[in-house]
């Protein structure tokens, strides 16, 4: 493990003028002005921005990079989506899964992610995609930690042995329990779906990460039922809610409800304004809505709000390259996330926030906080938002794993192509 010192750097919230980090152990030890570099490999930052590496809570590794695959989705619709998945489920091996999370992975490094939770569908009697994810966990420990989650695509009660599935994959070693109460066959399996999983968490230790609500029907309420689970069962910090579009169809009245409970819940939620801007509002006239929960009023609430990229180049969304900081740049705009006192949150929602739902203990640009970093060419945040920039280096526990060449970018001993396009 390298010891580092990178001088000059813009670190946010402490202060305008750049300072020293100093990295040894995998750890940040010392931020300060002009500290003598002792036997340390010297990066110059030149006054550039230095952040918390990226947390990617919300991605589908299973499906990645298969868009247009046996055919496009014409439509661009949800239903598509599922029914082109479906088609491809049955071909999948486990060699091609591998290659392609691999690849979408090393694209989320090269641009600072160093933690990637992901849904793998388990609705597959063979359970090729979660085996192939697992096998890729493990070789990646140290370099990118992945969480994986049990996702129930077509519906834990409504697929024939669905929960025998999940049970399958809790022994096989998911970390994370999934569900999807609003595609369930009633509003009443929807509500035992929820319990059954959190049932199985707790029973199994694991985490928890539903897709709930991700429908425009403002009575999908199944957040409720999450939320109040969460409390009965105390399990608090354990729980996350993604998607939740119908909450931008719920009334004032049972919104400021549920935001309440949630926060006693201390639920964690995911926004993935990437694909739900485009999925979703497809049953609307004019005005057509957006697929977007409430996530200002979340965030005023005090509520813990990550913000996914969710899929890369699959049946729901073609477009993608992993790289956060895009989907952090559409939900500026699209939850109106743009005043001063507002814009910090958009980093926070890709890093220290993310991190808490990860069960990451500090992440932050600290001393004693783990040296999982990324080195900006931009002096600030407002930039990188502005210009999407290519990274300049990622170090993750205190060694630089990727690193800008021109405009590539080395990445594990591969070089990927960051160039923009002509
Ligand atoms: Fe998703």
């Amino acid at each position: 493990m390298d010891n580092l010192l990178i001088r000059n750097a813009r670190v946010p919230g402490h202060g305008p003028e750049p300072c020293d980090v100093a990295l040894a152990g995998g750890r940040i030890v010392v931020i300060g002005e002009s500290l003598s570099a002792t036997g340390q490999t010297v990066i110059d930052a030149g006054g550039g921005m230095l952040t918390p590496s990226f947390v990617e809570l919300h991605c589908h590794l299973d499906a990645t990079l298969t868009a247009g695959s046996p055919r496009p989705n014409r439509t661009g619709t949800l239903w598509e989506g599922i029914a082109l998945w479906s088609e491809i489920k049955p071909s999948l091996d486990e060699g091609s899964v591998y290659r392609r999370a691999r690849k979408t992975l090393l694209w989320m490094l090269s641009h600072g992610v160093t933690h990637v939770r992901s849904h793998v569908d388990i609705c597959d009697p063979s359970l090729i995609a979660l085996r192939a994810l697992l096998r890729l966990r493990e070789e990646l420990r140290g370099t990118i930690e992945l969480q994986l989650v049990a996702f129930p695509q077509e519906g834990l009660f409504a697929y024939a042995d669905g929960e025998a599935l999940m049970q399958e994959a809790i022994h096989l070693g998911v970390d994370c329990l999934g569900g999807i109460p609003h595609y369930e066959m009633t509003r009443e399996d929807g509500v035992r779906s929820v319990e059954r999983v959190m049932d199985l968490a707790r029973e199994y230790d694991r985490l928890v990460d539903i897709h709930c609500d991700e429908i425009d029907d403002e009575q999908s309420r199944f957040v409720e039922v999450m939320a109040a689970q969460t409390v009965r069962l105390g399990m608090g910090g354990r729980v996350t809610a993604s998607h939740l579009t119908a909450s931008h169809g719920y009334n004032g009245a049972y919104a400021n409800k549920l935001l309440g409970l949630m926060k006693r819940a201390g639920l964690h939620v995911v926004t993935n304004p990437l694909d739900n801007s485009v999925l979703q509002g497809r049953f609307d006239g004019y005005p057509t809505r957006r697929g977007h929960a409430r996530i200002k009023e979340m965030l005023q609430a005090g509520l813990n709000v990550a913000c996914g990229h969710d899929s890369v180049m699959d049946p729901w969304y073609p477009m993608g390259d992993g790289d956060p900081l895009k989907a952090a740049f559409v939900l500026m705009h699209y939850a109106q996330i743009i005043g001063a006192d507002e814009r910090p949150w958009l980093f926070r929602m890709l890093t220290d926030m993310p991190a808490a739902a990860f069960g990451l203990e500090r992440h932050a640009v600290a001393e004693g906080a783990p040296a999982d970093l990324i080195l900006w060419d931009v002096p600030s945040e407002d930039e990188a938002l502005r210009r999407l920039p290519p990274r300049r280096a990622v170090i993750r526990n205190g060694a630089v794993v990727a690193e800008r060449d021109g405009a590539a970018m080395r990445v594990l001993g591969e070089t990927l192509d960051v160039s923009p396009p002509a």
